[in-house]
């Protein structure tokens, strides 16, 4: 990645998010390529980073789409991914949500609980359609990562156990508005160990064939997302190997292998770039006041999570400190305790590892409005969501005032 911070911050102000496209289409690619054995449909995550401009870069390259509300499924369908290659996922599909999914004809929705399943029969039938189900299934296995994003244990929300979904692919195949074509399994996120997805792959192909046994044919496999990234010195799972593993569980079947990757396509192509404002000590503390805040990227603040920071300065005398933002909450923070260089004000800073799960959960708290998205390809840099304003902030209030 090679972007010149400081000429961006001139031409668009701070905070700002900027994302390497090129970047983005080698993830894309390394994964594509590890599945070449097989027919297979990386269907992004669109949660991770929904910029229109970003699921249209991957729309290009070929990419479906792995979609959380139908929100997800209209920014997906609006960039020209086509409803063959979308997914509706999601543990509390509204009503209206599933009735236009089945009417945008999408490739399938997952479904991820008994009730839902019925729910979606009876909305398919009175739409007089069919719809596609994939059903999502927990394998009850430890992902080994951050309890926040695990999914894939009992105890978590999502899915249903192997029985359960036995017994819904059955109605699947015994209702006249249902087809079962597809199965699902996304046991967590940042997951950094082979051994837990290879468990659950497993028991995932293993229902499979027992399903065809009962000739119940299912045509697609989802083994969700969830590749880790470097944030700080993670060991990462080779590409190759988790292809690999994956399909080795589906020697002999005739099916599509899916998988909906977010954090690894978009995660490492991400900056966030905001400016000291001030810096302080509070007795022994010192603390350096950008104007980013926890509004802008919650992750530390909610997960503990690390980004890698760096002021861009020569300074090189470092010492301890908080870098903190202006909510008013103390944990609007970025790091705590981290050694950086003495600042001064409008020095930048980029927090790396920023181009998943980081715009995507920003909100309007305190009424900062959202910062401006940029996009760098080939060396051009292209505006691609422009920072809110307090007009854009207020829009939707206004006319209730009396
Ligand atoms: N498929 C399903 C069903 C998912 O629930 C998720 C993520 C993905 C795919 C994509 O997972 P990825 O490849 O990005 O790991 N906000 C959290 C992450 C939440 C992940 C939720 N589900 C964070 O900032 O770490």
């Amino acid at each position: 990645m090679n972007i010149d911070f400081k000429k961006l911050a001139d031409k668009y102000q701070t905070p700002y998010y900027v994302y390497d496209f090129d970047y983005i289409s080698n993830q894309y690619n390394e994964l594509k390529t590890a599945f070449k054995a097989r027919k297979s449909l990386i269907a992004y995550a669109v949660k991770a980073n929904s910029n229109l401009s970003v699921i249209k870069h991957l729309a290009n390259l070929g990419a479906g789409a792995d979609c959380v509300s139908i929100g997800e499924v209209k920014r997906a369908l609006k960039v020209g991914i086509p409803s063959y290659k979308i997914i509706f996922s999601g543990v509390g599909k509204i009503d209206d949500e599933i009735r236009t999914a089945l009417e945008l004809d999408i490739l399938m929705i997952n479904v991820e609980s008994a009730a839902e399943l019925d729910r979606v029969e009876l909305i398919a039938k009175e739409l007089g359609k069919v719809a596609r189900i994939s059903i999502r299934v927990n394998p009850n296995i430890d992902p080994q990562t951050h309890p926040y994003i695990s999914t894939g244990l009992h105890e978590n929300k999502f899915g249903v156990d192997i029985d359960t979904a036995k017994r819904m692919y059955i109605q699947c195949n015994n209702s006249e508005n249902l087809e079962p074509v597809g199965i699902h399994c996304h046991i967590g996120s940042q997951l950094t160990q082979l051994e837990p997805i290879k468990e659950s792959v497993k028991i995932v192909a293993d229902l499979v064939k027992n399903l065809k046994a009962i000739k119940i044919e299912l045509s697609f496999m989802d083994v969700g997302g969830g590749l880790g990234i470097i944030y700080n010195e993670e060991k990462l799972i080779d590409t190759n190997e988790y292809a690999q593993a994956i399909l080795e569980t589906m020697f002999g079947l005739d099916i599509t292998v899916v998988c909906e990757p977010g954090r690894f396509i978009v995660g490492n192509a991400g900056t966030f770039i905001t400016k000291v404002l001030y810096e302080k000590i509070n007795g022994e503390k010192r603390f350096v006041i950008v104007d980013g805040a926890m509004n802008d990227l919650i992750r530390p603040s909610l997960y503990n999570a690390y980004h890698k920071i760096e002021v861009l300065n020569d300074n090189k005398e470092l010492s301890l400190c908080n870098l903190v933002g202006p909510v008013c909450e103390s944990g609007d923070f970025f790091a705590k305790d981290v050694e950086l260089p003495k600042t001064k004000h409008n020095d930048l800073v980029a927090i790396y590892s920023a181009g998943a799960y980081c715009f995507t959960m920003a909100s309007n708290y305190n009424t900062r409005g959202r910062v401006a998205e940029i996009a760098v390809q080939n060396g051009v840099d292209k505006l691609i969501r422009k920072r809110e304003t307090f007009e854009d902030i207020i829009a939707l209030e206004e006319e209730f005032i009396n």
